[in-house]
């Protein structure tokens, strides 16, 4: 029999992931044995290649290829996913649930798609499903939500949920570069050994939305009904034409929540230099939240990276062993609700833009432009012309800032100014996070 403070656990996976968290559950584990009186055991590796060389470090005796090993295994509570993909890792999990094992989860593509019939899953068998590492950083944002803002009504998330999308915008904001240069950084070519460089369509902050709004809000969704806009678009002249405007772009995730209707979306942001969100720097993640009781909260910390998802893997083994000590009968995963909740399409949001349109240079645009606007009861809290050269010619820019519309009827506006004759490039828009948001 295991002694009562043992905790044994498994690792699916050995890659990456797999490998970076096995040296730091090596370095970490007796202060935590010291710190918790928990003794966390490693008693098998799951793999794919059994005869794929592997790191000196790793005990080649735990590696197996065959899942029964583990299955037949009495003593293992935990499973840790950092297998990644949604088949066959998918069929594994469900033989690990089956099983009775609980689940850390790192596997954010799988449980952005399939959350609710994980959390069934886990719920039939009375096990905990820990979703927070597949976050990817070290915020522990989940948790917060769930425990310490227990008593708390969330309104609203604003969270910079990419660390690489960060760093990105901010080399390009402080050192006036293109992104293309930005991806030449050393800083950033450092991330791309283990990581898809850049979120070019948003789809990696949109599985974290969705994995962060099943979690903590019980909301279900497939990250692919989440609006997403990833931040290739951004060129160096929108971080000039923020700045002139007093903002930075910040790549956001935003939740909001309505009670029985969610806002959930992810796209480059116009953020107040003024605001906390505006402050964070680099490769971090930040969660500005707004709670009936709290006003505004922020969580901030490292948001890239094997240390920071191993911190919080750790971090659940112990919580899991904690439950299974003091309370093992008491086994609820927060399961989403699909059915009683409704996505708000995007063309619904209500929000402040910033719109950029390149134009012929000729008097009477802006006049011509905000006439259009004004045709859809759209209000324009300011309109700027500029002309730049480009290439051989000039080109005329009207800039204009809108506090608050629908954003179909934007989009409307823009559809009519596009007929016009007088569009001589790409139109872009730019929602702005209001201060009083
Ligand atoms: N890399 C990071 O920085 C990071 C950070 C946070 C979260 N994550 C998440 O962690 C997961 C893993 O990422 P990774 O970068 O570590 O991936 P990886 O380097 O490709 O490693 C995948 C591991 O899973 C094993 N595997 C694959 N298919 C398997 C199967 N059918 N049965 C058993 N084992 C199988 C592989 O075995 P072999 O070694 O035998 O091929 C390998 O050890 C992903 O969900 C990722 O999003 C990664």
């Amino acid at each position: 029999m295991p002694r009562k403070k043992d905790i044994n656990f498994v690792l699916l996976g050995l890659g990456k992931l797999g490998q970076g968290f096995y040296r730091e559950w090596l370095k970490k584990k007796d202060e935590i044995l010291e710190k918790t009186g928990f003794r966390l055991n490693l008693r098998h590796i799951l793999v794919r290649h059994a005869n794929f060389h592997r790191p000196d470090f790793v005990d080649k005796s735990l590696i197996t290829t065959n899942i029964d090993d583990i299955l037949n295994d009495q003593n293992v509570t935990i499973a840790i996913d950092a297998i990644g993909g949604i088949e066959p890792t998918f069929s594994i999990i469900k033989r690990i649930i089956q099983n009775k094992i609980h689940l850390i989860s790192a596997n954010r593509m799988l449980l952005a798609s399939k959350m609710k019939e994980i959390a069934e899953l886990a719920n039939e068998s009375r096990i905990y499903i820990q979703p927070e590492p597949s976050l990817g950083g070290g915020v522990p944002i989940i948790s917060t939500i769930q425990r310490d803002l227990l008593a708390n009504n969330i309104k609203s998330l604003y969270g910079i949920v990419s660390g690489t999308s960060n760093l990105i915008l901010t080399k390009m904001t402080e050192e006036r570069i293109s992104l293309t240069e930005a991806l030449k950084s050393k800083e950033i070519l450092k991330l791309g050994e283990s990581l898809s460089i850049i979120d070019y369509e948003g789809a990696d902050a949109a599985q974290k939305i969705a994995v962060l709004a099943a979690a903590a809000f019980g909301f279900g969704t497939n990250f692919l009904h989440i609006h997403s806009e990833g931040i290739s678009d951004i060129s160096d002249f929108d971080i000039k034409c923020a700045d002139d405007f007093g903002y930075v772009f910040k790549l956001l995730g935003i939740i909001k929540n309505y009670g029985q209707k969610f806002e959930l979306r992810v796209h480059p942001t116009l953020v107040p230099k003024s605001h906390p969100l505006a402050l964070v720097r680099g490769e971090f993640n930040a969660f500005l939240i707004e709670t009936d009781m709290l006003g505004q909260y922020m969580v901030f910390g490292k948001g890239v990276g094997i240390e920071a998802t191993s911190s919080i893997i750790l971090r659940d083994l112990v919580y899991i062993g904690n439950i299974i000590r003091f309370s093992p009968s008491r086994m609820d995963v927060y399961l989403p609700d699909r059915n009683h909740k409704e996505l708000i399409p995007i063309e619904e949001i209500e929000s402040a833009y910033y719109i950029q349109f390149p134009c012929i240079d000729q008097p009477g645009v802006i006049g011509l432009i905000a006439t259009v606007f004004g045709k859809h009861n759209i209000n324009i809290a300011s309109a700027h012309a500029e002309v730049r050269p480009d290439d051989s010619k000039t080109i005329g820019y009207v800039h204009i800032l809108i506090d608050y519309a629908k954003e179909k009827d934007v989009l409307s506006s823009i559809e009519a100014v596009k007929k016009l004759d007088i569009i001589r490039g790409k139109i872009k828009l730019f929602r702005i996070l209001k201060e009083d948001e």
